[in-house]
């Protein structure tokens, strides 16, 4: 295979800015191109010398739609980002042919309730998962955490809150739990303190009026790589286990960067 091969050039077709330093863009997707809802794209930017600068990103649109759509943030002076906040309707981004990761539900065996605990663009794969019937039909009870700086930083609350009189997934929508975590300001409806803190306090189950089971629990945790550490190790002090390709646990884990 040459080179050409491994990726193709799709067009971008819709940009959504959330927050000055957050967007999300839809792009053209080859015909071929397939990934489990939870998978990330390798996504290229040709730089001003010629060369590609390539970053892994989750995919938040669902696996049948015809579009690729991404979260994405603004790292000033970031290679790739600093570059991608400049394009435009129109302009080519490279999506690689292959895809990635395994921050999938098929890491999972037996679970009854999902978890997804999520910071910033970490709620990226939890969109993806959410748009899959499967999911809906899979679990009993199907949480979702949000973590963000500011409330303005709330990406998707549309999309979110719209899944209860959705056409397939309103039908589900008593097994849906939101909660929104807003760590810098006070804002209504959200709680303000980090996830490790909210699972040791108890306030996350006593909020979302669930509790956290080894026996029924799945986790999905993505996002910051210390909230994810953190995360994983209140989990692990409390018996669960991460989940390996040969040994399926309770924990998938995924950083973003
Ligand atoms: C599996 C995987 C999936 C990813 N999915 C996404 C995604 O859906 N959306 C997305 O925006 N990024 C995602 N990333 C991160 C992405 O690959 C790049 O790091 C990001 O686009 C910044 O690229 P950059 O070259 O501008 O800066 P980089 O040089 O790559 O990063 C510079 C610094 O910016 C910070 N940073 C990087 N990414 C993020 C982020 N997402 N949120 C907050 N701070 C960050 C970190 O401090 C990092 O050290 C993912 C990474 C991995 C490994
Ligand atoms: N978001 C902004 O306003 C802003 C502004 C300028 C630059 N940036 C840059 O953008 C990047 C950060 O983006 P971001 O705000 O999406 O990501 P972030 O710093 O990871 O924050 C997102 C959420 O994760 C929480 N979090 C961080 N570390 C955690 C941990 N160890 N355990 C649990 N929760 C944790 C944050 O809480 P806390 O609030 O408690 O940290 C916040 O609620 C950085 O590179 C930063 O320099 C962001």
């Amino acid at each position: 295979m040459s080179k050409e091969d491994k990726y193709t050039a799709e067009t971008i077709t819709e940009i959504t800015t959330w927050a000055p330093n957050l967007f999300s863009f839809k792009l053209t997707r080859y015909s071929g191109y397939r990934f489990v809802p939870g998978q990330f794209s390798r996504l290229g930017i040709k730089k001003e010398d010629g060369s590609i600068v390539w970053r892994a990103y989750s995919i938040v649109s669902a696996s049948y739609d015809e579009f690729l759509e991404y979260f994405s943030i603004v790292v000033p002076d970031g290679e790739f980002t600093s570059r991608l906040a400049q394009l435009e309707v129109g302009d080519k981004v490279l999506v690689e042919k292959m895809n990635y990761g395994l921050l999938t539900t098929a890491r999972f065996e037996e679970g009854k309730d999902l978890w997804m605990l999520s910071t910033g663009t970490g709620l990226a794969p939890f969109m993806s998962i959410l748009y899959e019937l499967e999911t809906w039909e899979n679990y009993e009870n199907i949480i979702l955490v949000y973590s963000v700086r500011e409330a303005q930083e709330l990406a998707y609350m549309e999309a979110i809150q719209g899944f209860k009189d959705h056409e397939y997934f309103g039908a589900f929508a008593h097994k849906f739990k939101f909660l929104p975590v807003v760590t810098r300001e006070k804002f209504d409806g959200a709680l303000d303190k980090r996830i490790p803190v909210l699972l040791e306090n108890g306030e996350l189950e006593k909020n979302l009026g669930i509790n956290l089971d080894p026996n029924r629990s799945r986790i999905m945790i993505c996002g910051n790589p210390q909230m994810v550490d953190d995360t994983r190790a209140w989990f692990t002090d409390h018996d669960y286990t991460v989940s390996r390709r040969s040994k399926p646990g309770h924990l998938a884990l995924e950083n973003l960067w």
